[in-house]
């Protein structure tokens, strides 16, 4: 690996790069609110690779990376080589000598890492099966907007223990929140984040139940229980049912206590209607920020 500024996860990256690169995106956010958009990247290309479905991810770094500039090239996995046989090392190299970054969504996170090794352009990480690093960086931006510093506070997640729960434990260590993890046994976090966040001393939980994660929580999180590529939906759902986070779990939180969801949500799953929708929750900025803080990923990794 050269000397790019890869983003490939909130733990790859210290503490003050990512307050950094919030206060970019906040920046940026301020700059367009007040109609004088700044263009650092005019001339820079950036190509997004999908090989996994996406609504958020796919316009928001279009319209960021539009808005700072620049231009962008989508390619879908089926429609390129990629979904031909064509290796990603191969496709890293020549992707390389056109663009300027290379944003990845994906399921095994050994390609991100092959992109990042033999191309020679920053590369970031827009999902894989292990971590979703943009969207805790948007979550986090979002919980200051609202609440200020997130340090010392309490985020409680409830549900599956999958790719978006392991970045919410990275981001735990670097920006020094406690962590509650309600998740079935069936569907525990990643060992290997947890053993991250032990070895860094991270107050980082994981609890048998949804009450035990929300009680008394600053902020309470849920995703989809079945991820992208996940098997078995009938069993997880069944397990998983306890962990919906309803009127009456949330009511176990603070009374001040924001609700959030990366989205897409599935209604009456693993989120009531009444949460979604509800006072606390703050699920259209969070997306919204998608769209500011990798607008800071993007100048960050370019500059
Ligand atoms: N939250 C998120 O990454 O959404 P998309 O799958 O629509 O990109
Ligand atoms: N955990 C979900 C997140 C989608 C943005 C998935 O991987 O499908």
């Amino acid at each position: 690996m050269g000397a790019e500024r890869h983003f490939l996860d909130v733990s790859a990256l210290d503490t003050v790069t990512l307050h950094k690169i919030i206060g970019r995106g906040r920046a940026f956010k301020g700059e367009l609110a007040a109609g004088k958009m700044s263009q650092p990247l005019a001339g820079k290309t950036l190509v997004l690779i999908f090989e996994k479905p996406s609504t958020r991810t796919r316009v928001s770094f279009q319209v960021g990376m539009q808005q700072l500039g620049g231009m962008v090239v989508v390619m879908s996995e089926k429609e390129s080589q990629l979904g031909h046989g064509e290796t990603i090392v191969d496709t890293a190299r020549v992707l390389s000598r056109y663009a300027d970054a290379i944003m990845i969504r994906t399921d095994n996170p050994q390609k991100l890492a092959e992109l990042a090794a033999f191309g020679s352009v920053p590369v970031i990480n827009g999902l894989t099966d292990e971590s979703h690093p943009c969207q805790i960086m948007a979550d986090v931006m979002t919980f200051e907007e609202h609440r200020g510093s997130i340090e010392g506070k309490t985020v409680a997640w409830s549900g599956a223990g999958n790719n978006v729960a392991s970045s919410w434990i990275h981001a735990a260590v670097r920006f020094g929140f406690k962590l509650r993890l309600g998740c079935p046994a069936t569907h525990s976090p990643s060992p290997a984040a947890l053993a991250w966040a032990a070895t860094e001393g991270g107050d980082v939980a994981v609890v048998e139940t949804a009450e035990e994660a929300v009680d008394g929580a600053n902020l309470v999180v849920t995703d989809a229980w079945v991820s992208m590529g996940d098997e078995n939906p009938e069993m997880r759902h069944q397990v998983l049912l306890p962990f919906c986070v309803d009127e009456k779990l949330m009511a176990r939180a603070r009374p001040d206590a924001l609700f959030m969801h990366c989205l897409p949500a599935h209604r009456g799953e693993e989120a009531a209607d009444a949460v979604l929708d509800g006072p606390q929750s703050v699920i259209w900025d969070e997306a919204e920020n998608r769209l500011h803080v990798q607008k800071g990923i993007l100048s960050w990794c370019m500059s």
